[in-house]
């Protein structure tokens, strides 16, 4: 079995002593040949997040790490709650030991601290991102609407998928991403993929966020109760399955 981290905690604690603010200071007596605690965060992130996060967390299957939007709304609890405890019903692993992953806290905090470096506030040009987390549950009426206007022109009528972007409401899709997780999504996007962040969505007026709350909202309404459920319901019992109109035996 692979050990996810080969740091020891008092190895990491003595990278975090003498280090001032976010700026990594040299190490005086560093059993690691590595040298620098940036080498360290990069070979820590290579290790447990590439794989996910991609290279040096510029996006791959799940975000990208470096999105200046996310950096701006997220603060370091939620980056560290997130890499703590995972995100639930997602594929984002917990990776505390006390929550049964292989980090410990001073790795964790490594983490946080190497992601924060990544800011770069200029790239938003001053623009300030709606908030980390939605203050109530929106409407799924009127995020239909925004959605009409702001993303049906790449993702389609009804989210379905169109020239520019693929589906945003097929049922594994939205069954592996979390509320909040959308809600990232829309406020951040994935300029690695070509997909706009809230200022993008429409042209001349970045998505407020009440109807950034809005879309998620009707995103959130178009989940299905059990995705990619494997068993092909009885066409005897009056059930349609979509995915099987041959009744195939699967
Ligand atoms: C197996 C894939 C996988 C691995 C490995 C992984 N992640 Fe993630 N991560 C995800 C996915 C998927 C999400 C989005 C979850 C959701 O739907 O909210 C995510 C979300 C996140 C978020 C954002 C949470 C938020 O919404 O604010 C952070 C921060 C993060 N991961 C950091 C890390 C770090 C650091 C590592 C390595 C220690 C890591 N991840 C490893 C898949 C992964
Ligand atoms: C200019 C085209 C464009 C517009 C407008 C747009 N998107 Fe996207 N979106 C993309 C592309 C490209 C992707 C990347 C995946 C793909 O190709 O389907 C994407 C991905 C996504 C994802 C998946 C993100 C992930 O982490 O996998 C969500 C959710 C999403 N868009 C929601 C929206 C919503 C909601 C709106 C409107 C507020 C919107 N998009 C507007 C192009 C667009």
């Amino acid at each position: 079995m692979i050990k996810r981290g080969t740091l020891s905690a008092a190895a990491a604690a003595a990278l975090l002593v003498g280090c001032s603010g976010p700026s990594w200071g040299p190490l005086a007596s560093s059993p690691l040949e590595r040298g620098d605690g940036a080498s360290v965060f990069q070979s820590l992130f290579a290790r447990n997040c590439a794989a996910c996060h991609g290279r040096e967390g510029r996006g791959g299957a799940a975000l990208s790490l470096r999105n200046p939007a996310y950096l701006a709304m997220a603060d370091d609890g939620a980056i560290r709650k997130a890499i703590s405890q995972g995100v639930p019903g997602t594929p984002m692993p917990a990776f505390a030991t006390s929550a049964g992953g292989d980090l410990s806290d001073e790795q964790i905090s490594i983490l946080v601290l190497g992601i924060r470096s990544w800011a770069d506030p200029g790239a938003l040009a001053g623009a300030r991102t709606p908030p980390y987390a939605a203050s109530n549950p929106g409407s799924v009426r009127r995020g239909a609407d925004v959605f009409s206007a702001a993303c049906a022109s790449c993702h389609g009528l009804g989210g379905q998928g169109g020239a520019r972007a693929g589906s945003v409401v097929d049922p594994s899709f939205l069954a592996l991403i979390s509320d909040q997780g959308l809600r990232v999504a829309v406020i951040a996007g994935r300029p690695e993929l070509g997909a706009p962040d809230w200022r993008g969505d429409r042209p001349g007026r970045p998505l407020s966020n009440r109807e950034v709350t809005d879309v998620v909202a009707w995103l959130q309404s178009r989940r299905v109760r059990y995705p990619g459920a494997p068993y092909p319901r009885p066409a005897s019992r009056g059930f349609h399955d979509e995915n099987n109109k041959e009744g195939v035996k699967r």
